[in-house]
Protein backbone atom coordinates (compact mmCIF):
# COMPACT_ATOMS: atom_id res chain seq x y z
CA UNK A 1 0.00 0.00 0.00
CA UNK A 2 2.85 2.49 1.04
CA UNK A 3 4.66 1.21 -2.43
CA UNK A 4 1.65 2.00 -4.40
CA UNK A 5 1.10 5.66 -2.31
CA UNK A 6 4.39 6.24 -3.25
CA UNK A 7 4.02 5.75 -6.88
CA UNK A 8 0.94 8.32 -7.32
CA UNK A 9 2.49 10.24 -5.44
CA UNK A 10 5.93 10.66 -7.63
CA UNK A 11 3.77 10.28 -10.67
CA UNK A 12 2.01 13.16 -9.63
CA UNK A 13 4.14 15.52 -9.02
CA UNK A 14 6.73 14.17 -11.57
CA UNK A 15 3.71 15.23 -13.49
CA UNK A 16 3.41 18.26 -11.79
CA UNK A 17 6.94 18.98 -12.24
CA UNK A 18 7.02 18.54 -16.36
CA UNK A 19 3.76 20.94 -16.52
CA UNK A 20 5.37 23.67 -14.58
CA UNK A 21 8.80 23.46 -16.99
CA UNK A 22 6.24 23.32 -19.80
CA UNK A 23 4.49 26.35 -18.78
CA UNK A 24 7.57 28.00 -17.62
CA UNK A 25 9.15 27.42 -21.11
CA UNK A 26 5.79 28.26 -23.12
CA UNK A 27 5.88 31.80 -20.74
CA UNK A 28 9.20 32.00 -22.53
CA UNK A 29 9.14 31.37 -26.02
CA UNK A 30 5.56 33.82 -25.63
CA UNK A 31 7.63 36.26 -24.20
CA UNK A 32 10.04 36.34 -26.81
CA UNK A 33 7.48 36.14 -29.31
CA UNK A 34 6.37 39.22 -28.18
CA UNK A 35 9.44 40.70 -28.05
CA UNK A 36 10.10 39.80 -31.74
CA UNK A 37 7.15 41.07 -32.72
CA UNK A 38 7.66 44.59 -30.49
CA UNK A 39 11.01 44.77 -32.16
CA UNK A 40 9.72 44.10 -35.73
CA UNK A 41 6.82 45.65 -36.63
CA UNK A 42 8.74 49.57 -35.23
CA UNK A 43 10.97 48.13 -38.30
CA UNK A 44 8.46 47.62 -40.67
CA UNK A 45 7.35 50.88 -39.72
CA UNK A 46 10.02 52.76 -40.39
CA UNK A 47 10.35 51.32 -43.93
CA UNK A 48 6.92 51.83 -45.38
CA UNK A 49 6.82 55.35 -46.91
CA UNK A 50 5.00 58.32 -44.87
CA UNK A 51 1.91 59.89 -45.83
CA UNK A 52 3.70 62.98 -46.88
CA UNK A 53 6.20 60.98 -48.94
CA UNK A 54 3.55 59.33 -51.08
CA UNK A 55 1.76 62.40 -51.59
CA UNK A 56 4.90 63.36 -53.54
CA UNK A 57 5.82 60.43 -54.97
CA UNK A 58 2.63 61.66 -57.63
CA UNK A 59 1.25 64.97 -58.76
CA UNK A 60 -2.27 65.53 -60.33
CA UNK A 61 -2.19 68.35 -62.49
CA UNK A 62 -5.84 70.46 -63.76
CA UNK A 63 -5.28 71.81 -67.30
CA UNK A 64 -8.88 72.99 -67.57
CA UNK A 65 -7.84 76.71 -66.60
CA UNK A 66 -5.09 76.88 -68.95
CA UNK A 67 -5.61 78.19 -72.01
CA UNK A 68 -3.70 77.42 -74.91
CA UNK A 69 -0.22 79.68 -75.04
CA UNK A 70 0.04 80.00 -71.45
CA UNK A 71 1.87 77.34 -69.40
CA UNK A 72 1.97 77.17 -65.40
CA UNK A 73 4.63 76.19 -63.19
CA UNK A 74 4.72 73.83 -60.49
CA UNK A 75 6.23 70.78 -58.62
CA UNK A 76 6.73 67.28 -58.31
CA UNK A 77 8.98 65.49 -56.34
CA UNK A 78 10.15 68.61 -54.75
CA UNK A 79 11.31 70.02 -57.93
CA UNK A 80 9.82 72.76 -60.60
CA UNK A 81 7.71 71.35 -63.46
CA UNK A 82 6.20 73.18 -65.77
CA UNK A 83 2.61 72.41 -67.55
CA UNK A 84 2.43 73.88 -70.74
CA UNK A 85 -0.72 74.12 -73.18
CA UNK A 86 0.68 75.00 -76.98
CA UNK A 87 -0.73 76.93 -79.39
CA UNK A 88 -0.73 75.21 -83.22
CA UNK A 89 1.80 78.24 -84.39
CA UNK A 90 3.92 76.35 -81.76
CA UNK A 91 3.43 73.26 -82.37
CA UNK A 92 4.04 73.65 -86.04
CA UNK A 93 7.58 75.39 -85.13
CA UNK A 94 8.36 72.71 -83.24
CA UNK A 95 7.52 69.61 -86.20
CA UNK A 96 9.05 71.76 -88.50
CA UNK A 97 12.67 71.29 -87.23
CA UNK A 98 14.55 68.10 -88.50
CA UNK A 99 15.69 66.24 -85.85
CA UNK A 100 18.76 65.37 -86.85
CA UNK A 101 19.88 68.79 -86.32
CA UNK A 102 19.44 69.34 -82.84
CA UNK A 103 21.78 68.59 -80.20
CA UNK A 104 19.49 66.00 -77.99
CA UNK A 105 17.36 64.74 -81.06
CA UNK A 106 13.81 64.13 -80.70
CA UNK A 107 10.09 65.18 -82.14
CA UNK A 108 7.67 66.93 -79.94
CA UNK A 109 5.96 63.48 -81.14
CA UNK A 110 8.14 61.63 -78.83
CA UNK A 111 7.94 63.70 -75.88
CA UNK A 112 3.92 64.07 -75.73
CA UNK A 113 1.05 61.84 -75.48
CA UNK A 114 -0.61 60.26 -78.57
CA UNK A 115 -3.20 62.69 -79.86
CA UNK A 116 -2.27 65.40 -77.18
CA UNK A 117 0.62 67.12 -78.42
CA UNK A 118 -0.48 70.63 -77.32
CA UNK A 119 0.25 68.97 -73.79
CA UNK A 120 3.92 69.76 -73.11
CA UNK A 121 4.84 68.72 -69.76
CA UNK A 122 8.41 68.65 -68.41
CA UNK A 123 10.54 69.44 -65.40
CA UNK A 124 11.53 73.13 -64.91
CA UNK A 125 15.14 72.24 -64.36
CA UNK A 126 17.76 73.13 -67.04
CA UNK A 127 19.99 70.57 -67.65
CA UNK A 128 22.95 72.50 -68.46
CA UNK A 129 23.51 72.99 -63.61
CA UNK A 130 19.95 72.80 -62.77
CA UNK A 131 18.45 76.69 -62.77
CA UNK A 132 15.48 77.06 -63.60
CA UNK A 133 14.55 78.41 -66.66
CA UNK A 134 12.03 81.21 -67.20
CA UNK A 135 9.40 81.21 -69.79
CA UNK A 136 6.36 79.12 -67.87
CA UNK A 137 5.51 82.06 -66.07
CA UNK A 138 3.18 85.26 -67.07
CA UNK A 139 5.39 87.75 -69.35
CA UNK A 140 8.54 85.67 -69.21
CA UNK A 141 11.50 85.53 -71.36
CA UNK A 142 11.36 82.33 -73.40
CA UNK A 143 14.23 82.92 -75.31
CA UNK A 144 15.10 83.09 -79.10
CA UNK A 145 13.03 79.74 -79.72
CA UNK A 146 10.13 80.75 -78.19
CA UNK A 147 10.19 77.97 -75.19
CA UNK A 148 12.26 78.28 -72.57
CA UNK A 149 14.72 80.35 -71.89
CA UNK A 150 17.53 79.77 -68.90
CA UNK A 151 19.10 82.80 -67.00
CA UNK A 152 21.99 81.64 -65.64
CA UNK A 153 24.08 80.63 -68.84
CA UNK A 154 21.55 81.73 -71.49
CA UNK A 155 20.75 78.03 -72.78
CA UNK A 156 17.88 78.43 -75.05
CA UNK A 157 15.24 75.90 -75.56
CA UNK A 158 12.36 75.72 -78.31
CA UNK A 159 8.71 75.14 -78.05
CA UNK A 160 9.00 71.36 -77.67
CA UNK A 161 11.70 72.47 -74.86
CA UNK A 162 14.64 70.87 -77.07
CA UNK A 163 17.92 72.49 -76.08
CA UNK A 164 18.62 74.79 -79.37
CA UNK A 165 21.83 77.21 -77.68
CA UNK A 166 23.74 77.37 -75.15
CA UNK A 167 25.67 75.17 -72.59
CA UNK A 168 23.09 73.06 -71.71
CA UNK A 169 23.53 69.14 -73.15
CA UNK A 170 20.11 67.46 -73.02
CA UNK A 171 16.37 68.66 -73.84
CA UNK A 172 14.39 69.67 -70.60
CA UNK A 173 13.19 65.91 -69.13
CA UNK A 174 9.76 64.44 -69.83
CA UNK A 175 8.73 62.72 -66.57
CA UNK A 176 6.62 59.93 -66.63
CA UNK A 177 2.81 60.90 -66.73
CA UNK A 178 -0.56 59.56 -68.16
CA UNK A 179 -4.10 61.32 -68.53
CA UNK A 180 -6.14 60.61 -66.18
CA UNK A 181 -9.34 63.07 -67.93
CA UNK A 182 -9.53 64.93 -70.87
CA UNK A 183 -8.71 67.71 -68.52
CA UNK A 184 -6.28 66.59 -66.16
CA UNK A 185 -3.02 64.51 -65.55
CA UNK A 186 -0.88 62.30 -63.17
CA UNK A 187 2.69 63.05 -63.09
CA UNK A 188 4.79 60.17 -61.97
S1 LIG B 1 22.07 76.22 -65.57
FE1 LIG B 1 20.91 76.74 -67.31
S2 LIG B 1 22.36 77.45 -68.71
FE2 LIG B 1 23.54 76.89 -66.98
Amino acid sequence: MASVEHTNGEDVAGGGEVRRRDFINIAAVSFAGVGAVAVVLPLIDQMNPSADVLALASTEVDLSAIQPGQAIKTTFRAQPLFVRHLTDKEIAEADKVDPSTLRDPQTLEERTVDGKKQWLITMGVCTHLGCVPLGAGEGENRGEYGGYFCPCHGSSYDTAARIRKGPAPKNLEVPKFSFTSDTAILVG
